[in-house]
């Protein structure tokens, strides 16, 4: 199959790009035909490759996309997720080439090529790996499983809906194993299996002081400035040992072991390199536990945006009547996402000083996921990767979300083995988001070996 692949290079790289030209921005309702057009090329693309009963579910949000091969009741069934949607590509100009128009381009860590695009690595290219190993096996009649396709267009803002679309159509669902491809290694030398994920709880904030802006020569000193206060607040979210001060907030976290944080710890990158990596000269966050630990089993507060008064160019004196900002919490496992926004929300009004209103809103969330890493799936999916990466991958926890895997869980009763293949250095979410060619192909590879594995070994 490996030789097929190199075959195809071409003809599956012409495909990704027509893929990643479609600004499928789910965040922006002006890109919602985008979305829409998206939707119809991967249910065609599902169908060339001999899926059946492939369609598209509207939801009260954008459609998921679904589709079957059902080879013999009796073999095992493997559920595939992926998301087509993207995030929006701001800021635009630091992009070197527009993000939705793909281009290959050679880089440090890509010798023999990335593609560059919007949605290149999340999760449009990892997604197609899919659609393309299960459409290698079915052309050389090695399809052992039966599989299902749910290919979501809201996951980047929320996945929303798609807990309604799982619940109305669970015994359709129903499977042995979900898999995923929507994280990733470490290196293509140190391949890696996600074993757990975190929650997240995202909040936004508004101060009101003054029922207007004010001059702040003839207000200054005589009002609460929101801004200033809003930066206190914020400020007072952290002691100095960086731990969150929201009273409660770690209440359910469990703690791990020495012993398996020690063997965590094994494959960290060193500090200086992790620093090097983004620039940075020292690494700040909870005290006692590493850089490798703070960013995937610890839960964390961030503010991911602040705004308010003058922004323009130039000076303005004034004093503004409202402060905003976006503050997330990423969750570890058994903290639940809507407990923490209500201590949050209950918190963050009651340190509120005399002369300003607060407004605190809930965006969205989702709980942390964890995984065996000695499952009869997680073995077949290990075996993959040494079959094509030449060394046994480990299991790490990965710090990001992908809220429905939890909820998989929870309504289907079924695990989800994480088989990701990005670096964390192809800039998702950022300006010259890109995806390795031989993260590509060899995806594609692991993925079709998966499916070997799985059908022989017996389902736990
Ligand atoms: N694919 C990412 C999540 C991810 C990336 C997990 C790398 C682990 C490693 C997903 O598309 C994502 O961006 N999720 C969001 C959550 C969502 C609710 C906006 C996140 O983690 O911020
Ligand atoms: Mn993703
Ligand atoms: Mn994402």
């Amino acid at each position: 199959m490996k030789n097929q692949i190199l075959n195809q290079k071409k003809e599956y790289l012409d495909q990704l790009i027509e893929l990643l030209k479609i600004p499928s921005i789910s965040a922006d309702p002006k890109y919602d035909h985008a979305i829409k057009k998206t939707a119809h090329w991967i249910e065609r693309s599902l169908n060339e490759i001999g899926c059946d009963h492939v369609k598209i579910f509207e939801t009260a949000g954008h459609p998921v996309v679904y589709a079957e091969k059902i080879i013999n009741k009796n073999a095992p069934t493997v559920l595939v997720y992926g998301h087509y949607d993207v995030q929006p590509p701001d800021p635009l100009e630091l992009w070197k080439s527009p993000p939705f128009e793909p281009v290959i381009k050679e880089t440090p860590l890509h010798p023999n090529g990335a593609i560059f695009a919007r949605g290149a690595c999340d999760d449009k290219g990892q997604m197609f790996m899919h659609i393309k190993a299960v459409e290698l096996l079915i052309k050389n009649n090695a399809l052992n499983c039966n599989v299902k396709f749910v290919i979501e267009g809201e996951e980047e803002i929320g996945s929303d809906n798609l807990e309604q679309f799982i619940t109305d159509h669970k015994n359709k669902l129903k499977s042995d194993i979900i898999i995923i491809s929507d994280t990733g290694i470490h290196s293509m030398d140190k391949p890696a299996i996600t074993t757990g994920l975190r929650g997240l709880s995202y909040m936004e904030v508004t101060l009101t002081g003054p029922n207007r802006d004010l001059h702040s020569g003839l207000y200054g000193g005589t009002v609460g400035n929101p801004i200033n206060i809003l930066c206190e607040m914020i400020a007072s979210l952290h002691d100095e040992d960086k731990k969150v001060n929201i009273p409660g907030f770690y209440d359910k976290v469990i703690e791990i072991s020495e012993a398996e944080r020690q063997k965590m710890n094994i494959n960290a990158t060193p500090e200086k390199e992790f620093q090097k990596s983004i620039a940075i000269n020292a690494s700040v966050g909870e005290k006692g536990y590493t850089t490798l630990e703070r960013k995937s089993i610890r839960p964390t507060l961030d503010v991911n945006g602040i705004w308010g008064g003058y922004t323009g160019e130039g000076a303005k004196t004034v004093i503004p009547s409202k402060a905003h900002a976006k503050i997330s919490m990423r969750l570890v496992p058994n903290q639940n996402w809507e407990e923490i926004s209500e201590l949050f929300n209950n918190y963050f009004r009651s340190i509120a000083p005399e002369g300003v209103d607060v407004q605190v809103k809930t965006h969205h969330g989702g709980d942390a996921y964890i995984t065996p890493d000695g499952s009869k799936a997680y073995k077949a999916a290990e075996m993959a990767y040494q079959e094509v990466f030449g060394v046994i991958p480990h299991a790490k926890r990965d710090g990001g979300s992908i809220p429905i895997v939890p909820m998989f869980e929870k309504i289907l009763g079924c695990k989800t083995i994480l088989m990701g293949f990005g670096l964390d250095s192809d800039a998702i979410h950022s300006p010259n988001e890109h995806y390795g060619l031989d993260n590509f192909f060899k995806g594609i590879e692991t993925i079709s070996i998966f499916y070997k594995h799985f059908s022989k070994l017996e389902i736990t």
